[in-house]
């Protein structure tokens, strides 16, 4: 029973449950970022590491954030504050269910920044912007679009205001419902694209590029990088799997849809960067251009192709539709809240937060141009822009602390003999669970702790 004496809301089904958390966690992290850290750290060398870190520490961490909502049936306060005994600790875990709604809405504050983007990449191809003769000046091009206050504060708008339209639809009414539209969707526009670019002649490149490892190229920061990312990429330390896993109806096996959401998000971001990297080998680029792979490099590429607007405009569109589903996830984590412990009515909490996230993000908008020289001084990283501040926290830091506040208590804090009680009907079985718990309780820990003292440049 919700505060409000109604019934928790719940997904319709399993199905439902997994298109919305595959929708959750295929977003920027996928096609986006995957695909350029991938470039920078040399290709298959570091795609092997980010496959092992997903099976040993994404994956169980995906599990520990599932069961954790599904046993509490609560958002992440609640789910932090009511599993463990006094003695260890009880409700002083709520700290990291706080941490979790924070990290969430300033989270979303600038990735609806970059979402914004996208969407102004799409209209700009679909205006046939993407000409041959643009495809010289698209670092240019970029530049000018970020620096236009008027554009990217439109585009941040319109992304916000698509978040709030679809959280206020509620769990099955709203977020299952967009998940089931956009994601078969986006499924198609990869595939053809991934057929696309199979056709040029960069495919052989690009697959060897990706699969074939060269350890030389591996570096301790590239190691670090893969554990961090399996944590974004799975929408991991922010209570997102901890809230969607809430909504689960006890007849769902956490294990199986849990491997399938995995399974999904690595697919997709290994056939997100064979689709990239074909492009980009077949006009004979360089693959390790950084940040701006996707808004520089690709727009110069696609201003050159034969119908290069079309391939850009369904790339643009793909990007925008993953980059949804996952900014709604983000919104509902600190929605859940305030419909679950506050009691208030989910279309006042989610204009809300809606609304303040969108104030917030204006900071992000305002980053690449009226306050591009506004520079806060970050220990080790010298002077950063709003944004790059909020994204260096974030990734770097609260991600991973949060990440280990959810190893240390579902391993540690909360009793084994109630997990197993959520899991023992989940098809896990004895075993599975044993290398669950021992995932969790030292092999995530320590990869953690390996990440956040590399982030300190203590080793
Ligand atoms: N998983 C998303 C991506 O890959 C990002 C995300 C992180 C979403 C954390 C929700 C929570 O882009
Ligand atoms: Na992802």
């Amino acid at each position: 029973m919700g505060a409000a004496g109604k019934k928790r809301e719940t997904w319709s089904g399993s199905f439902g449950f997994i298109l919305a958390a595959v929708g959750s966690a295929v977003g920027l992290g996928n096609v986006w970022k995957f695909p350029y850290i991938t470039g920078e750290h040399g290709g298959g060398a570091f795609v092997l590491v980010y496959l092992v870190c997903i099976a040993l520490v994404g994956l169980p961490l995906l599990f520990a954030e599932m069961t954790l909502g599904r046993l509490s049936k609560k958002e992440p306060v609640g789910a932090f504050s009511s599993l463990a005994s006094a003695a260890r600790g009880g409700k002083w875990w709520g700290f990291f269910g706080w941490m979790s709604i924070v990290t969430a809405v300033l989270l979303l504050s600038f990735y609806s920044v970059v979402g914004g983007w996208t969407l102004g990449y799409l209209v700009k191809a679909v205006s046939g912007a993407f000409s041959p003769e643009s495809a010289a000046n698209s670092g240019e091009a970029f530049g000018e679009f970020i620096a236009d206050p008027y554009q990217t504060l439109a585009f941040h708008t319109i992304f916000m205001g698509a978040c709030i339209g679809v959280v206020i639809g509620g769990v099955s009414g709203g977020i299952e419902r967009a998940a089931k539209v956009l994601m078969p969707i986006f499924a198609v526009l990869l595939l053809t694209l991934l057929g696309y670019s199979l056709t040029t002649d960069g495919a052989g490149q690009a697959l060897n590029f990706m699969f074939y490892p060269d350890f030389s190229k591996l570096s301790a920061g590239a190691i670090l990088e893969a554990v961090g990312h399996s944590f974004f990429t799975l929408s991991l330390g922010m209570g997102v799997m901890i809230v969607y896993g809430s909504y689960l109806k006890k007849e769902s096996s956490i294990f199986k849809s849990g491997m399938m959401i995995a399974l999904l998000d690595t697919a997709i971001a290994l056939i997100a960067g064979v689709t990239i990297f074909g492009i980009v080998f077949s006009a004979g680029q360089e693959p390790g251009t950084g940040p701006g792979l996707v808004f520089v490099t690709l727009p110069s590429l696609f201003a050159s192709l034969p119908m290069g607007s079309l391939w850009a405009a369904l790339f643009f569109l793909l990007l925008g539709f993953a980059a949804l589903t996952s900014g709604i996830s983000i919104l509902e984590v600190a929605v859940a809240y305030f419909v679950d412990e506050r009691g208030i009515d989910r279309k006042k909490a989610t204009l809300f937060f809606g609304g303040t996230i969108f104030a917030i993000g204006l900071l992000s908008v305002m980053s690449t141009n009226i306050l591009a020289d506004f520079k806060i001084p970050v220990p080790g990283k010298g002077p950063l822009t709003i944004f790059d501040t909020l994204d260096y926290f974030i990734s770097n830091w609260a991600l991973v602390l949060n990440g280990l506040g959810v190893a240390i208590y579902a391993g540690w804090a909360v009793d084994a003999k109630q997990l197993w009680g959520e899991l023992k009907d989940d098809g896990l079985g004895r075993t599975g669970f044993a290398v669950w718990i021992f995932l969790m309780r030292f092999v995530a820990p320590v990869a953690i702790i390996l990440i956040l003292l590399h982030t300190l440049e203590w080793i």
